[in-house]
């Protein structure tokens, strides 16, 4: 078994992009500039933003930080949306999901520039991703492919069982991987919570990618001996024993998988990092469309 690491993986990402960020400012470019915005004070979004600002100052990029209230109104938040679309000097806009229930997220996914949709969730965007068209790929599902990538690890006419079909990871998870081209060309299944016989079903995986958000939900039993095993969950369980009152868990039993995988993703340091290298390599690429179109 071997572990796939996505720390080491996105670091090796990150670095060739501060290589080309260099050049684009010694060239007398603009460097690609990324605004994050925050409604309220939902911690893991403060973790996870924190970390998306964090790499961008690492390779190079600017970055800025919007923040509100959770009371923020529909109607400001569409107002700082638009304003950014237009700001010559933004490439890249995300909002932190989720928003409070008083705000559409499909309203504010919508609003966003396709040109600086760099969290790849407009329909603009999932169109040209399912028509194979190039475009922003939504950044956990992005940085699986890049991971899978890294390891070399060959996909065609693997069966590859997804489970989840969200519209931020399960479902393009799965496009991706039916996709022609490379880490793509599998045979894939997607799975939800009204699929019978989901343990039947993953048995017959050669690669399995759980997207539920189900701590320790895919056990030792549900896996083939060499299957490999990415594992995206992250839910924050008590753990009265950590300073921070919690652990993160994964949706995958790791140590009892572990011993049947040829590969497997640790939970932290996985899929996490690799979302955060892929959400930098769209914003470079909004960035260069500009700078060389
Ligand atoms: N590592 C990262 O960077 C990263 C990024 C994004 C998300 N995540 C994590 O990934 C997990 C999934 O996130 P998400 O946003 O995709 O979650 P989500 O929107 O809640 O979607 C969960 C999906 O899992 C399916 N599901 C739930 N219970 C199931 C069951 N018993 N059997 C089969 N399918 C089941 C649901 O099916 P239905 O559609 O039928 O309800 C749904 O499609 C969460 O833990 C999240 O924190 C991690």
């Amino acid at each position: 078994m071997q572990i796939l690491n996505g720390k080491e993986a996105a670091q090796a990402i990150k670095d060739a992009l501060k290589i080309e960020v260099a050049q684009l400012a010694s060239n007398g470019k603009e460097v690609p500039h990324l605004v994050a915005i925050l409604v309220g004070n939902n911690g893991a979004s403060e973790t996870y933003v924190a970390a998306k600002v964090k790499a961008c100052e690492e390779v190079g990029f600017k970055s800025t930080l919007i923040r509100f209230e959770e009371s923020v109104s529909a109607f400001k938040l569409l107002e700082t949306i638009r304003e950014l679309n237009g700001d010559p000097d933004v490439d890249g806009i995300l909002v932190q999901l989720p928003l409070p229930a008083h705000i559409s997220s499909e309203e504010v996914i919508n609003t966003i520039d396709p040109a600086k949709d760099v969290d790849g969730f407009h329909p603009n965007t999932v169109g040209k991703l399912v028509l194979g068209q190039p475009t922003f790929i939504p950044a956990t599902p992005y940085g699986i492919m890049l991971l899978l990538q890294h390891y070399k690890i060959d996909t065609r006419g693997k069966h590859a069982v997804v489970i989840g079909r969200s519209n931020i990871v399960g479902r393009p998870m799965s496009i991706l991987l039916s996709a022609a081209g490379a880490q793509g060309n599998a045979t894939v299944t997607i799975t939800h919570s009204h699929t019978v016989n989901l343990a039947e079903i993953c048995r017959s995986a050669d690669i399995i990618v759980a997207a539920l958000g189900r701590p320790g939900f895919v056990t030792a039993d549900m896996v083939k001996e060499g299957a490999v095993v990415i594992d995206v969950g992250i839910t924050r369980v008590d753990d009265p024993l950590r300073k921070s009152g919690y652990r993160l868990s994964g949706d995958v039993d790791f140590g009892a998988v572990a011993e049947k995988a040829s590969f497997i993703t640790p939970v932290p340091g996985g899929v996490g990092p690799m979302t955060i290298a892929a959400l930098m390599k769209n914003t470079y690429h909004a960035c260069a469309r500009k700078h060389f179109e």
